[in-house]
């Protein structure tokens, strides 16, 4: 079969995809999320011809995608309030609600099930091949089943070209992955696959939902979807919980491996390497997830280490298809070292306490930074160098001519900085060592600057605390001692407010006092794991 390419921005060939689908063929459309391979969703054999040509197994249903909330009812028997809700809210977006299906849907698209599943995309390409085929349109994703979902048209070209009428070329998707499917049907909606509409938009919403739960072996899915292999390029990927530290060590010993990591990682590891996304940046990493995974095809990878994303927001989405790929295959860390970092006043210190109040060890990171051992004599040649011969007499360093020097200009603060920083590290580790040796699995870094002085790199997990601005300049004009104005100075040191917010594996508000429940919950889980 000869497929035909057209434009996106050509509105004569979205009339022609609308004529193709209409005419019973197979179109790869752009949408938001992945690209889609759509038919015809009221025609039963054309939706057939979407299984042969993905070889998906016949029981995983399809989505319908429609272009406006009045097109849903024909398709469905019932709209509950909540399912209503969430369309007027959301519609059109990355998000897909089943429902109770009627007559009109053909036993095809729905595997089996007595439910549909239904979007309206937000592409406006999307909804333009829908309103010009003036049919509702079944729509996987454009990937042969089981391999990486397609997000650039090259990507279906590689899958399809030859086994479907045509593809729209468009942009890259946006999104990057697949839409949050949740169901309205039981008394309690569902979430059956995460997306970028995340659990915590949905609940501000429609209230409290569920998720469903990962699949073991031989269980019924709550989606069909659920079950099978998915998103696997062909090599053996390992998704590492490691640090970074120790992720760099892991992939530098191992020759053969490509590292799949952030864009940040990629020029500080001496291994091959391919990208997905911006470091604490979830968004970034779904966008690029499924292209980077068909890069290591392309690339000849067979053995791959990736660094985790953080389970959050669209980062769950992120996580969920990469396990899939990687075949639930991870490596654990032995010893969890906790970053603990937040804006001045915004209760570091006291649940600093309170993890010390529970048996774990932490470790002051500012005392670090002003211990002797820091600056160790290569540390101290340095800094001479840098600053003068006369900052060290009798092997100790004069601390406040170094200050006098180095934070005269940004430019030196930048000298010192790269002087110094490695040497913490450096020693923060060694402590870190220490605590390991003497048994602790648990370990605390209380630091204010934990992402200026790259020890984030040694954390397997990130907690921040937060609190709003009027209260942490409260607290901090107490502890401190100082005027409104010097405080208000302070206040804002250290990243953006939602930088911290998307480093965080967990996040601890400060607001109305110490949230026990919370930090208790959040020890119990790394002691857990
Ligand atoms: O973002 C998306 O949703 C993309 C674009 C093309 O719209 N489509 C997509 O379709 O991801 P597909 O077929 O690859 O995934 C559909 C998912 C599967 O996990 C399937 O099991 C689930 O939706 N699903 C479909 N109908 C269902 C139903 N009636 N009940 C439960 N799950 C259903
Ligand atoms: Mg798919």
């Amino acid at each position: 079969m000869h497929t035909l390419l057209l434009d996106a921005c050509d509105d004569h060939d979205l009339k022609k995809a609308g004529e193709i689908l209409q005419n019973g063929g197979l179109v790869g459309i752009p949408t938001e999320t992945v690209y889609g391979l759509a038919a015809n969703a009221l025609n039963g054999e054309c939706v057939k011809k979407i299984y042969t040509a993905k070889g998906r197994p016949s029981d995983n249903p399809l989505i319908v995608h429609v272009s406006k909330i009045s097109d849903i009812e024909p398709l469905v028997k019932n709209i509950p309030e909540k399912g209503r809700k969430l369309a007027e809210y959301f519609w059109p977006a990355p998000l897909t609600i089943v429902f109770e299906k009627s007559d009109k849907i053909p036993p095809e698209i729905s595997g089996g099930l007595d439910t549909v599943a239904i979007r309206i995309p937000e592409s406006e390409t999307a909804r333009k091949i829908i309103d010009c085929a003036n049919v509702p349109l079944a729509a996987p994703s454009a990937n042969i089943s089981g391999k990486p979902s397609p997000t650039s048209y090259t990507h279906v070209l590689a899958d399809m070209n030859g086994k479907i009428d045509a593809i729209v070329k468009g942009e890259d998707c946006d999104v990057g992955v697949e839409s949050t499917v949740i169901s309205v049907v039981g008394e309690t909606p569902v979430i059956l696959r995460p997306g970028s509409v995340s659990r915590e938009a949905i609940e501000k919403v429609i209230g409290k939902v569920k998720i469903a739960r990962q699949l073991k072996k031989h269980e019924a899915p709550a989606s069909p979807g659920m079950k099978y292999k998915h998103y696997s390029p062909k090599a053996e990927i390992t998704i590492s919980k490691l640090s970074f530290r120790e992720f760099k060590k892991l992939v530098e010993s191992d020759s053969d491996c490509t590292a799949l990591c952030f864009e940040e990682q990629a020029d500080k590891l001496n291994a091959k390497t391919v990208t997905y996304g911006k470091l604490y940046d979830s968004s970034s990493q779904a966008k690029a997830l499924f292209s980077a995974l068909h890069k290591l095809d392309e690339i000849g990878a067979t053995k791959v280490y990736a660094t985790s994303p953080i389970e959050k927001g669209v980062g769950t989405a992120v996580y969920n298809r990469l396990i899939r790929a990687s075949h639930f295959r991870t490596i654990e860390p032995k010893v969890k070292i906790i970053g603990l970092s937040g804006k001045t006043g915004s209760g570091k210190s006291t649940v600093a306490d309170i993890f010390k109040e529970n048996g774990i060890a932490v470790i002051d990171c500012d005392k670090v930074t002003k211990q002797k051992e820091t600056y160790t004599e290569k540390c101290l040649a340095l800094l001479q160098n840098a600053f003068g011969e006369d900052l060290v007499i009798d092997g100790n360093l004069d601390r406040a001519t170094l200050a006098s020097r180095a934070f005269k200009t940004a430019e030196d603060t930048a000298t010192l900085n790269k002087i110094v920083l490695p040497f913490i590290i450096e020693r923060m580790e060694h402590i870190i060592n220490e605590l390991i040796q003497k048994g602790n699995t648990i370990i605390v870094l209380d630091a204010p600057t934990l992402f200026e002085a790259n020890a984030d790199e040694l954390c397997t997990h990130i907690v921040i605390t937060k609190a709003s601005e009027d209260i942490r300049l409260d607290r901090i004009i107490k502890r401190d001692n100082l005027s409104e104005e010097q405080a208000k100075l302070r206040l804002n040191a250290g990243k953006p407010d939602d930088f911290y917010e998307r480093a965080a594996n967990y996040v601890i508000n400060t607001d109305s006092g110490i949230e026990i429940d919370k930090i208790n919950h959040i020890i119990n889980t790394l002691k857990e794991k």
